[in-house]
């Protein structure tokens, strides 16, 4: 049996046995409720300690942070209604609202991951090799098998259920080069409710014959998917060739095309990942003065342009990428695995760039957004600069939806936003429960969170004020 067809099994199971619950009117857990609502617009009234930044920390400092130690986050139908001191809040609450206690707890914005592979789920953490030898040994074929629609399904439901537990309730992501593939994630998605970018894979040289389409199948294809899924509720559409040495010219021409014809669609690439690969980008396209350079050429550098990894770039190219509003998703989990290099945060905040943080699963080692900051940490630390707990935790969440310009949507907990939010706890472990109790300061208590945690510690998600884990 594949991992996707005992995954299947599993669900049937699941559902079965869930689907008593299917006729209730509330699905929250008993464990933490007083009342439950009636109807989707009953006020949801969440209490913990709340967690959320209106700013980046960088520049705004201690400001940015918003903190309330005894909280409530107000919901109604699925945004945000107000958020502050229980103090303040609780005595003007109807009575009946849905009250949930997460008192111990943290509550913040649901993670964002800028950058992740929903066909890699099965390889991550394949052993070593360099970028090209790991994608010819692990990575394309495990895409090929999503040219399967069952699969394809299977496949997933499990990734978004993987981000889900892990906190991460948006994510920007690469399916495969089949159609099917991108249908089954925007599927997933949004029976899930879930904010989702995402686009079919352009590859046309360079690449498997399995794992191909043509310039002109690719395009007709990516319109179709942008007619079908771009702007259907919480979706929208990323033209995504894979990288500039996968595409011919006249792929990379459509690409550009398509991306700048249609209002709001995205375009995510690699970008300057391995120096060997930033020579063999330079080899394909002669004439051009940096890797950079061959997407800009091709219309592919823009407003709403996501380039993931950008280790190898240069000052020229930064400044080219903060004029045109493109953004870059930092992934140190894959950085570090594939041994591709340090990325310089503080030269991208130099340059005034968006920066959201990525897992690059499966190159990338884990889902957790967590576990993504622990290694963002060290990267930096080895690049002689650091990762503070508050600025990791605004690239985690607001930094993430500046990157994928949807923070007037998600990224925090301002009034009218989706209210998309995860509740972790900081006790989870032993080893945790150990290291928090001498902590005294917030800043410490994240630290600790972003060093030991994953999704041990994610004991909620909620999409759109309905819990999803
Ligand atoms: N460059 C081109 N394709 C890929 C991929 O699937 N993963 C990573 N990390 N880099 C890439
Ligand atoms: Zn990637």
């Amino acid at each position: 049996m594949s991992i996707w067809q005992t995954y299947f099994a599993q669900r049937v199971v699941f559902r079965i046995r869930e689907s008593p619950l299917l006729s209730l009117p509330c699905p929250y857990s008993t464990r933490n409720i007083m009342r439950i609502p009636t109807d989707p617009s009953a006020l949801l009234a969440v209490r913990g300690e709340i967690i959320h930044f209106i700013d980046d920390p960088a520049e705004r400092g201690a400001g940015a942070c918003v903190h309330f130690p005894d909280g409530l986050l107000l919901v109604r139908d699925g945004h945000v209604l107000n958020c502050g001191p229980t103090a303040e809040l609780e005595p003007a609450l109807p009575v009946d609202a849905c009250r949930i206690d997460y008192s111990g707890k943290l509550i913040l914005p649901g993670f964002i991951d800028t950058h992740i592979h929903c066909a890699q789920t099965e390889i991550i953490a394949s052993h070593g090799e360099q970028l090209t030898v790991w994608l010819e040994k692990y990575a394309w074929p495990a895409e090929a098998h999503y040219a399967d629609p069952a699969y394809a399904a299977a496949g997933a439901g499990f990734f978004c259920d993987q981000l889900l537990r892990h906190g991460t309730t948006t994510a920007m992501v690469f399916t495969t080069v089949h159609p099917v593939c991108t249908d089954a994630l925007f599927e997933a998605a949004h029976v899930r409710r879930m904010r989702m970018i995402a686009g079919k894979v352009l590859m046309d040289r360079n690449g498997p014959e399995s794992l191909r389409d043509t310039s002109a199948e690719g395009d007709a294809q990516s319109r179709a998917l942008i007619e079908k899924w771009h702007g259907r509720e919480r979706l929208a559409y990323a033209v995504t060739p894979r990288f500039a040495p996968t595409s011919t010219e006249e792929q990379m021409r459509r690409a550009g095309r398509l991306f700048g014809e249609i209002p709001g669609v995205y375009l995510q690439t690699h970008l300057a990942e391995q120096r060997a690969e930033v020579a063999w980008a330079m080899w394909l396209y002669p004439g051009t003065r940096s890797y950079l350079d061959i997407y800009e050429r091709f219309g592919q550098l823009g407003t709403r342009s996501v380039f993931a990894h950008c280790i190898w770039l240069d000052d020229k190219d930064r400044h080219r990428m903060a004029t045109r509003g493109a953004a870059i998703s930092f992934c140190p989990t894959s950085n570090l695995f594939l041994g591709s290099g340090l990325f310089d945060l503080a030269r991208a905040h130099d340059f005034g760039l968006r920066v959201g943080l990525g897992s690059d699963v499966g190159a990338g080692t884990s889902f957790s957004m967590l576990q993504t900051l622990n290694e963002a940490y060290k990267v930096l630390r080895l690049a002689g600069q650091t990762l503070t707990p508050e600025a990791g935790f605004y690239l985690a969440t607001l930094g993430g939806a500046r990157a994928l310009h949807l923070d007037a949507h998600i990224g925090n907990f301002l009034p009218g936003r989706e209210a998309d939010f995860i509740v972790l706890d900081p006790r989870a472990t032993k080893l945790l429960e150990a290291r928090i109790s001498h902590t005294t300061t917030l800043a410490e208590r994240l630290f600790v969170l972003m060093m030991l945690g994953d999704d041990r510690c994610v004991a909620a998600t909620y999409v759109m004020g309905d819990p999803a884990f």
